[in-house]
């Protein structure tokens, strides 16, 4: 299974599956990273796994139609099945999304459905939840709202700031991404509404 991965920063995400891959962890490989930033730290990481990369700015296509369109064209030029955002700070409409059907997922650092948008563990911490954690779902046109694929939770300390809790919240999302995309390239699945569901193997 080829995989797609969309950046806009650090990477630690999209390294914590280059490592998963490098260690046999899921039968799937990288074709592509792509960046809509060319000071993407992300993009490093990706050229020291020797994974190409490409820089596609949003500024230099005349609307977010246009953008979709030349970014999905990309990645189905490289033979790609899977898309994962990976800290990916651009919203993806319609036109992006119809390409790849039940195959663009995101991590994003809260129990959805609760803390959608920027912040997420800031917004957490400040709510004063005791339990936090990341979820992975599939990306539909609706921020942050598309079927949960999978989650893990993180305690919330009294002695936390939220600080502290972001980076409790990160050890989590890089064990849960590569499991999730472990899960999804590695079984059968289907989605029933909002419901994920992972099927048995036969036999
Ligand atoms: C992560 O917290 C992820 O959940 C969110 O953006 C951040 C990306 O971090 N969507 P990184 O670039 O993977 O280090």
């Amino acid at each position: 299974m080829k995989l797609g991965i969309l950046i806009s920063g650090r990477g630690s995400n999209l390294q914590a599956i280059i490592d998963a891959i490098a260690i046999g962890e899921m039968a799937a490989s990288i074709a592509v990273v792509i960046s809509n930033r060319a000071d993407a730290a992300g993009l490093a990481r990706a050229t020291q796994a020797g994974i190409p990369t490409l820089v596609m700015p949003h500024k230099a296509y005349a609307d977010r139609a246009a953008y979709d369109v030349a970014l999905a064209a990309a990645l189905k030029a490289r033979g790609v099945e899977l898309v994962c955002l990976a800290g990916f700070m651009r919203l993806l409409g319609p036109a992006f999304i119809n390409q790849f059907p039940n195959a663009v997922i995101n991590i994003h650092p809260s129990l959805l459905p609760a803390f959608p948008g920027l912040d997420a563990q800031r917004q957490a911490f400040e709510h004063g939840v005791k339990v936090a954690g990341a979820t992975v779902h599939f990306v539909t046109a609706d921020l942050d709202a598309g079927p949960i694929i999978c989650q893990m939770a993180v305690p919330v300390l009294d002695a936390d700031t939220a600080e502290t809790l972001a980076a409790r919240i990160l050890d989590a999302e890089h064990q849960l991404y590569p499991d999730a995309i472990g899960r999804l390239t590695g079984g059968r699945w289907k989605v029933t509404g909002r419901r994920v569901e992972f099927l048995k193997a036969e036999g």
